[in-house]
Formats: structure tokens, sequence, C-alpha cells
């Protein structure tokens, strides 16, 4: 992997690719750390994209269905909140678009009001990006659409420099969840300095509620969750000729109902010894020694509230599903 530079490449079908090298860095230097960790952002390769929808059609797995439940009965509040009283084109910047279903129903509601926008989808899955290319040419022929693939930061910087429109930004499905509360309020200030006094985040945050169904919704019974987990494995051995002895893993979730964090883990059952054959990296594992995969935060309305006033902006709305088991935060910044 030595070898290999850390590209960006512009494809022809409006994407924008990262390489291999940032992943064995960030693989190495997780599992070079004392506890070892994995940046859940891996996991979402072809593989983990379908895992992830097999989660989110599981039935503990609450989530998805409550921000669906928001999108599909109040887009037209959403629509009135976005377009406030601007009458320019807009750009609608979605940060981890996944399969775009819950923002399809925006997509289209904007598009029958003839709301002039592009829509700017940033995932870290290259996968998904070409995906939703392919699907929203027939969903929705006409969007105005432009994918971005790579780290949300980096692309956000370059849709600034695509466009100088008024910007609405999506961070929907509690993908804020998989930072802790301080780091979220870092994300939100760094959300910030890319945008304009007047541009609008709506963030999907997952709130604080009955301990059991926040923990069955990481333990599901079909056990997709613990593949999705052990994917990451399996992709680190093959993209980065590594290996792991995957079956030799234990996915261990955890919910903390005092922090609000669900985390989750994968435990060696064995001492083992993990070779990175490219560069002749070895990494070592006791028996037991945990690797943290993931965190995903739930969080009270007070704790968003603040995070609100900290970072720069003024919520406008809050939108919950009928259960009030999800927000989705309404924000204009500053
Ligand atoms: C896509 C980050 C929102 O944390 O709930 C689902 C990912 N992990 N089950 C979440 C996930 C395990 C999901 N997010």
């Amino acid at each position: 992997m030595n070898t290999e530079t850390n590209t960006v490449t512009v494809n022809t079908n409006h994407t924008v690719t990262v390489g291999t090298q940032q992943f064995y860095d960030d693989v190495i230097a997780g599992l070079t750390t004392m506890p070892k960790r994995l940046d859940s952002k891996y996991f979402y390769d072809a593989i983990g994209d379908v895992l992830f929808q097999g989660i989110m059609n599981s039935p503990e797995y609450y989530l998805t269905n409550c921000e669906l439940e928001i999108f599909s009965n109040q887009v037209d509040v959403i629509t009135r909140l976005i377009l406030a009283d601007n009458d320019e084109g807009f750009d609608l910047i979605e940060l981890g678009a996944g399969d775009a279903t819950k923002s399809t129903y925006l997509l289209g509601y904007l598009m029958k009001q003839d709301v002039d926008f592009t829509y700017l989808p940033i995932d870290i899955s290259a996968n998904v990006i070409r995906l939703l290319d392919n699907e929203l040419s027939k969903k929705l022929p006409g969007l105005k659409f432009e994918g971005l693939n790579g780290d949300y930061f980096d692309m956000l910087t370059k849709a600034a420099t695509l466009s100088d429109k008024r910007k609405v930004v999506l961070f929907m499905g509690s993908n804020i969840g998989n930072m802790p509360v301080d780091k979220a309020e870092q994300f939100c200030k760094e959300l910030r300095r890319h945008l304009s006094p007047g541009d609008i985040v709506i963030i999907g945050f997952d709130l604080k509620k009955n301990p059991q169904t926040i923990l069955d919704a990481y333990n599901d019974k079909a056990g997709v969750t613990k593949q999705f987990n052990l994917n990451l494995l399996t992709r680190i051995n093959r993209e980065l000729n590594a290996d792991f002895m995957v079956d030799q893993f234990e996915h261990y979730p955890t919910y903390d109902p005092e922090t609000g964090s669900c985390k989750s883990f994968l435990i060696s059952c064995c001492e083992q010894k993990v070779h990175f054959r490219s560069s002749g990296k070895t990494i070592h594992f006791h028996k037991d020694e945990y690797i943290h995969m993931e965190i995903s935060q739930k969080f009270t309305l007070q704790q968003i509230k603040d995070m609100a006033v900290n970072t720069g902006f003024s919520p406008i709305k809050y939108l919950f599903d009928d259960k009030e088991w999800f927000t989705d935060a309404v924000w204009v910044a500053k």
C-alpha cells in the first residue's frame, strides 16, 4: 500500500473518488492506538451499503421509519422553511446521502413546485454516488445533480467552488450520532464555517428513549448489524491485503442511558496476529481484546438546542415523528 498515492480522480459521470492510501493510513493508525479502534465511515463499501440497507429494513431499527415519517408527512413544512422569502435558486447539499430515500420526498416535492435547485449528494461511498446518479436520473428526470464522493468537508469546500448559491445542507439519519456530543459540536462549528448567514441546515438527531429499544436497534435478532461490523474486517482483508480471522471476532453492542452513547465493539475470541502483507505491518490481538467500531450517540432536545446556540445557528423548527423518538432540526446560519 505504501507504493500507492492518495489519488483524487474526477470521473466522467460527475463524481470525485478518493483512493486507498488514506484508508490504509487510518486503519493502521486506529489499530496501533490503545484501545484499538476503526473509523465507522469505512463500513460503507458495496457490501456494507447492502448490509446497511438490511439494517434499515430490520424490525428493530426504528430510526429510518421515524425520519421517513417526518419527511413524508411534513415535506410541505420543510419546503416552506427552506424557501423562506428567497426566490433565487439554491444548492441542496446532502452529507452522507446513502440511498436518499428520505430526501427523494423533498427532491420530488421541490421539482413539482418548480423550485430552482441543484442536488449535490456527498458520500464516502463511491458506490452510493454511482447508484444515486443512476437511480435519480430515472426517478426524477430533469433533476440537476452533482455527486461528490469523499469526506464531508473536503467535498463541501469543493461544492463551494462549483457555485456561490445559497446553501441548504441536509445531514440526516442521525449520521451526526457517529460523533460523541463534544465532537458533534465541533462538527457543527466546522459546518458553520463552510456556510454563510441565511444558509440552512437540517440535521437528524436520534433522541434518548427507552434504553432497551435503543440497544435492540443495534443488536437485531437476524444479526445484520453483526455482519455489518464484521464486514469492515473483511473489507480490510480484501482491500489492504490483510488476514484478520473474521470468524474469530464477536459483536458486542452496548448502550449507556446516562451518557446516551450506543457503542459497538468487535472482540477477538483468541490471540491472533494480523498481517498487512503489502507493508509488512503486524498487529497483535490478545484474547478478548476489543476494537471500538462505532458510536451512535443519542441526544436530549436540550443538548440539541444548546448545540445550535454554541455553533452559530438559530433553530427555526424541530420536526418530530409521532412517537417523538427522532427529530429533524431546522437551523439557520447566523
Ligand atoms: C448511519 C450512522 C446513522 O448509527 O444508527 C446502524 C449506522 N450502525 N446500525 C447509526 C448503524 C449500526 C447508523 N448511522
